[in-house]
């Protein structure tokens, strides 16, 4: 940390804190739902989270926890997709969830796919470094899209063409934590397209490693 603090202060155009490095990739498509729904209805999991995933089916009524909401925004960022694969294979502790050990990692996917779909058409998790840019290439998606971000006093998110944009504003700023989770969801008129959750780290590694070629480079020294 103390060797970023000094370069930070040495370098201007690092004080100004740009993100320094690029990443690419692309939307996902729309999740196919049809072998999720079969799935779903076919091991009765409508009957307790409902046609819809509200939450409502004929069985909820009766028990005392509740099964949540998938297609609450709030509800469903929070929920990483290891949680519900691993809810869906060995059961939740408590309450009325039983295990499906029968199925295999793919139907799992599958499923879990399926209950996201119950909010967005795609759902995606990228993982960057504090200094880093994301761009995403969303070519298939028709315009006019617009982009929200969760922490907007944190985080820039930039339609340009068809390119989606992120970053921390500021990148230095998200140094005081190792990793941070942020979302941000691709809107078309009221509905999220995408919704993707990004995981930061501070990448303290790679960090000091470019920014030690930086210096070099601006002093001249290779
Ligand atoms: C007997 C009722 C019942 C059935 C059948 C059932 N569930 Fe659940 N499920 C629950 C309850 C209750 C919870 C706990 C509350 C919650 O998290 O929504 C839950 C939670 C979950 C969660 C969220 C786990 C978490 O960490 O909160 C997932 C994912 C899930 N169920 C998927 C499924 C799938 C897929 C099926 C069918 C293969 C299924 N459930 C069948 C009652 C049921």
């Amino acid at each position: 940390m103390k060797t970023v603090i000094f370069i930070l202060l040495f370098i201007p155009s690092i004080a100004f804190a740009a993100p320094l490095q690029e990443k690419y990739t692309d939307l996902p498509d729309p999740i196919s739902v049809d072998a999720g729904k079969k799935l779903y209805q076919e091991n009765g999991c409508s009957l307790c989270h409902g046609d819809q995933g509200r939450g409502d089916g004929p069985l909820a009524e009766g028990l005392n926890n509740k099964p949540r909401n998938f297609q609450d925004y709030e509800e469903m960022k929070r929920m990483p997709t290891i949680r519900m694969e691993q809810a869906i294979h060995n059961g939740l502790k408590g309450t009325a969830m039983p295990a499906f050990g029968q199925f295999s990692d793919d139907e799992i996917g599958v499923l879990t796919n399926y209950l996201r779909s119950f909010l967005v058409k795609s759902y995606s998790d990228l993982k960057m470094c504090a200094f880093q840019t994301y761009h995403i290439n969303a070519k298939n998606l028709r315009k006019p899209f617009r982009v929200e971000v969760d922490e907007p006093e944190k985080f820039n998110a930039k339609v340009r063409g068809k390119t989606i944009s992120f970053n921390g504003k500021n990148w230095p700023n998200l140094l005081d934590r190792k990793n941070h989770r942020t979302h941000f969801r691709v809107m078309k008129d009221d509905q999220i397209v995408s919704l993707i959750s990004v995981k930061i780290n501070r990448c303290q590694k790679e960090m000091d490693e470019m920014l030690k070629n930086l210096s070099f480079k601006k002093a001249g020294l290779n």
